[in-house]
């Protein structure tokens, strides 16, 4: 089964990057948004993050106008019946995916993989209210999506063997890792990084830390490219939240309890970078902590 048009859908933080890597591998690409300015400020971010890879010799300038003019932004989402793959990388709520799913289904060929960027809902009760659970599975992206070298993917109950082979498939062309991970709730990285994260804000909120020195720890102490806190606000404080309930209900495991400090800076809108503040203030020429 070769892969050739991709479909992407949702154009923010993740489809942006997604849309990027697929294109500089050389795959045509159609970007769906409901926004039209989502879609051209997506356009804009690509272009950017392109420029800055020009800019440091990882690409050509060639390659990025390749790779740019294969990029075909739409709003229109029954277009994506033409591809051969669709990743859907929408806002990470069951029933939006499950709408998007429902008006996709009638334009797509049948040999087309559908396939989703969630972090953390069920695969395969995604996959089992569409038409095609055998060619339906999870394409999982870290942030940010250009420079990140893994993707897992995610099998469902029902996920086939050839649709498997074609997704990794493409994350080889991409240059990327696959990692293959079972099922259950948040796969491997959300598993394990999560908890890693709601635990330091476990840390802030026992006074036990403060902002800066928490990320501090983690950055001196343990060599992680971003302190955890620094990171949430990255990934998102919303998203965070959301995956931590996924695990408490998922597992019905009392360890993975969202922090209520977590919880409050969520009800305040303050979602981390995206919004412009959540553990740091984004707002000034430097982020300043919160707390
Ligand atoms: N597009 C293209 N290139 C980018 C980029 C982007 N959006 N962001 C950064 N880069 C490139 C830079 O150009 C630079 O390239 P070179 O190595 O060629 O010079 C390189 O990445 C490093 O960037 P910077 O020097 O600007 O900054 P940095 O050294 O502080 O690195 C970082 C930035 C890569 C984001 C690093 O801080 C990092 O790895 N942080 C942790 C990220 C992480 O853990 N992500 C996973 C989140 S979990 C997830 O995504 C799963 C989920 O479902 C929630």
């Amino acid at each position: 089964m070769e892969i050739r048009k991709i479909g992407v859908i949702g154009a923010g933080q993740m489809g942006n990057g997604i849309a990027h890597v697929m294109a500089l591998a050389g795959y045509d690409v159609l970007l769906n948004d409901i926004s039209e300015d989502v879609l051209d400020k997506a356009i804009a971010t690509i272009r950017k993050n392109m420029e800055r890879q020009v800019s440091r010799d990882r690409i050509t300038a060639e390659a990025m106008e390749a790779a740019l003019a294969r990029i075909t932004p739409t709003l229109t989402l029954s277009d994506l019946g033409a591809t051969d793959l669709v990743i859907e990388a929408a806002t990470e709520r069951e029933s939006v995916k499950q709408a998007i799913f429902d008006e996709l289904l009638p334009h797509l060929q049948d040999h087309t993989i559908l396939t989703s960027n969630t972090s953390s809902i069920s695969i395969t009760r995604l996959a089992s209210r569409t038409d095609r659970p055998e060619k339906f599975m999870g394409f999982h992206f870290m942030n940010p999506v250009p420079v990140m070298q893994l993707v897992e993917l995610i099998r469902g109950i029902a996920t086939d063997k050839p649709t498997f082979d074609a997704c990794r498939a493409v994350v080889e062309k991409l240059g990327k890792t696959a990692a293959s991970a079972e099922d259950f709730p948040a796969f491997i990285v959300n598993r394990i990084l999560m908890p890693m994260i709601n635990e330091a804000v476990y840390t802030l909120y026992e006074g036990v830390g403060s902002v800066q020195s928490i990320d501090q720890s983690m950055k001196l102490g343990a060599n992680h490219p971003m302190g955890p806190l620094e990171l949430a606000d990255f990934i998102g404080l919303d998203t965070c939240l959301a995956i931590m309930n996924v695990l408490h209900d998922g597992l019905a495991d009392t360890k993975y309890r969202p922090c209520p400090l977590l919880t409050k800076y969520v009800e305040a809108g303050w979602l981390g970078r995206k919004t412009g503040r959540g553990f740091y203030d984004y707002r000034g020429d430097e982020p300043v902590p919160t707390r």
